[in-house]
């Protein structure tokens, strides 16, 4: 058992892909917002003691409230719920959320606000393969042949068996992921996810195979996909 987990949320983004006012992650789907369906999935943990919401300075409040109020369905496991301020950029969310962790702290999970189908499954998948490497994180084999292409046009196409399409959750070991963000920082080095921090330092970062499903929503074409598949599963229950 692999205790004393806390839970980095980042929410801070402004969602300008997304086109409106709001942020996406209050974006209601299915008549609540993102970020309840994603919390809902994160609290059915076992062994959390924290989940750390990091939404924009100007949504602590709002958010603070909001999450007194909701019901986030059974079992809830998790010992508390906190909200703090963002940053300019993701990694600046995350690495205010790593300076905010407890001491007793051991192992970081690190769950995009926007992704909402995380499974309860895969969410333990990952938490459980970060024991033998110290991080872990879900992905899924990309069925698109990539290429990188820079100035509109192709420099290089990838071997596509060796392509792998990264999500969310990551878990780490607490001391694995704060020296890979503060030599991030010290560096001035740019990444859109936390692994790649700690691979930059030469630390071994594990793969659990993800799900399709576990989309990010981020244009509103996944918001629709999203009411779709909520109304799928739901029709499929009853
Ligand atoms: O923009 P991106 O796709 O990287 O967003 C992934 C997650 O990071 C979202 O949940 C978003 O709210 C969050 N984020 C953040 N702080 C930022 C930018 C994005 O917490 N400055």
């Amino acid at each position: 058992m692999m205790n004393n987990t806390c839970v980095i949320v980042p929410a801070a983004g402004s969602g300008v892909r997304m086109g409106g006012a709001i942020p996406k992650q209050f974006l209601n789907l299915a008549g609540r917002p993102i970020l309840h369906h994603t919390l809902s999935a994160l609290v059915k943990m076992p062994s959390l003691s924290m989940i750390l919401l990091i939404v924009a300075e100007g949504y602590v409040a709002k958010t603070r409230q909001l999450v007194s109020q909701w019901r986030l369905g059974q079992p809830v496991t998790v010992a508390e719920v906190r909200v703090a301020a963002g940053g300019r950029e993701r990694s600046d969310s995350v690495y205010n959320g790593l300076g905010m962790l407890p001491e007793e702290c051991e192992w970081v999970m690190i769950h995009d606000a926007v992704r909402p189908f995380a499974s309860p499954a895969l969410i333990r998948a990952v938490w459980e393969g970060a024991r033998a490497t110290g991080a872990c994180i879900a992905a899924v084999p990309s069925t698109d042949t990539v290429k990188l292409v820079r100035d509109g046009n192709v420099c290089q196409t990838l071997a596509r068996d060796e392509v792998w399409l990264v999500q969310t959750p990551q878990v780490f070991r607490k001391q694995i992921v704060t020296a890979a963000y503060e030599r991030a920082v010290s560096k001035g080095w740019k990444g859109t996810d936390d692994a790649s921090f700690v691979e930059r330092m030469g630390s071994p970062v594990s793969i659990v195979e993800g799900e399709r499903t576990n989309i990010k929503v981020t244009s509103p074409e996944d918001l629709q996909w999203a009411e779709w598949y909520i109304a799928t599963i739901e029709s499929g229950r009853r």
